[in-house]
């Protein structure tokens, strides 16, 4: 089935359609800069400019949010404006668009691509899926079910925010080599690896384009691999939410 995957980063809205039994998008991908500040208003005005240039307004889609999302209200806002916080996010897409709308966070999108379609397609164990960006988005599997919003780019490693850390933000803009970021990276899965012992790291987010750099560089005692659809797997995974859905 063909429908509309969006996704909201920290510095890019993208949309695309997409098959959703393929994970192929449909149409060349649209992107517009995350306005700033990234607020409600402004934001909802991009998804709306994307949605009217793929002419999808009253058909279903889906949106990934950089934060926690319970049944359609952002709960938590780090890399984006506060007024998202407690806003019925996906009723607000929802009107301004005509559509049903699903909105999920992006890590769990991504990592939902990626488990259905991708690199962890099969993997019955329990997966971790990582997206390096702005911030660091997390999806955790067993069994290929997901449990949502788990939010580990927040978990403090020696008194700082993971994120705060090892993200692929922070390697630009302190200017970290590539051995020095992994060095970072490396403690963070070992934390993960300590609680929850996992069968494969999925890496994904924009920098996973440039693996060459440093994929061989990461270490730990489960597999990591990088994502199937790259920086798409967001937009393929709210696609495959909506679908979902309404299934
Ligand atoms: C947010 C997560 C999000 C991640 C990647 C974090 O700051 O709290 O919800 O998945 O950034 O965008």
């Amino acid at each position: 089935m063909e429908l509309l995957g969006l996704d909201i980063g920290g510095s890019g809205i993208k949309g695309a359609t997409v098959e959703t039994e393929t994970g192929e998008l449909t149409a060349e991908r649209f992107r517009i800069d995350t306005p700033q500040p990234a607020d409600p208003s402004a934001v909802v005005d991009a998804l709306a400019e994307i949605v009217s240039h793929f002419n999808w307004t009253g058909r279903p889609l889906g949106c990934t949010f950089p934060g926690v999302v319970r049944q359609g209200v952002t709960l938590t806002a780090a890399n984006m404006h506060g007024d998202w916080i407690g806003l019925d996010a996906a009723k607000l897409l929802s009107e301004r668009t005509k559509s049903t709308v699903a909105l999920l966070n992006d890590g769990d999108a991504a990592g939902m691509a990626e488990m259905e379609l991708g690199a962890g397609k099969g993997v019955e164990g329990t997966v971790i899926m990582l997206t390096l960006g702005t911030g660091i988005g997390s999806a955790v599997f067993y069994q290929g079910r997901l449990l949502p919003n788990t939010e580990f780019g927040h978990m403090e490693i020696r008194g700082k925010e993971a994120e705060h850390r090892a993200s692929a933000k922070v390697r630009k803009e302190r200017g970290l080599s590539w051995q020095e970021w992994s060095l970072r990276l490396n403690e963070f899965l070992a934390r993960m690896e300590l609680l929850f012992t996992p069968d494969l790291f999925i890496i994904g987010g924009g920098v996973i384009s440039k693996a060459d750099k440093f994929l061989h560089l990461l270490q730990a005692n489960a597999k990591i691999v990088p994502a199937r659809f790259q920086n798409q797997a967001g937009i393929i995974g709210a696609a495959l939410a909506v679908q979902k859905s309404l299934e």
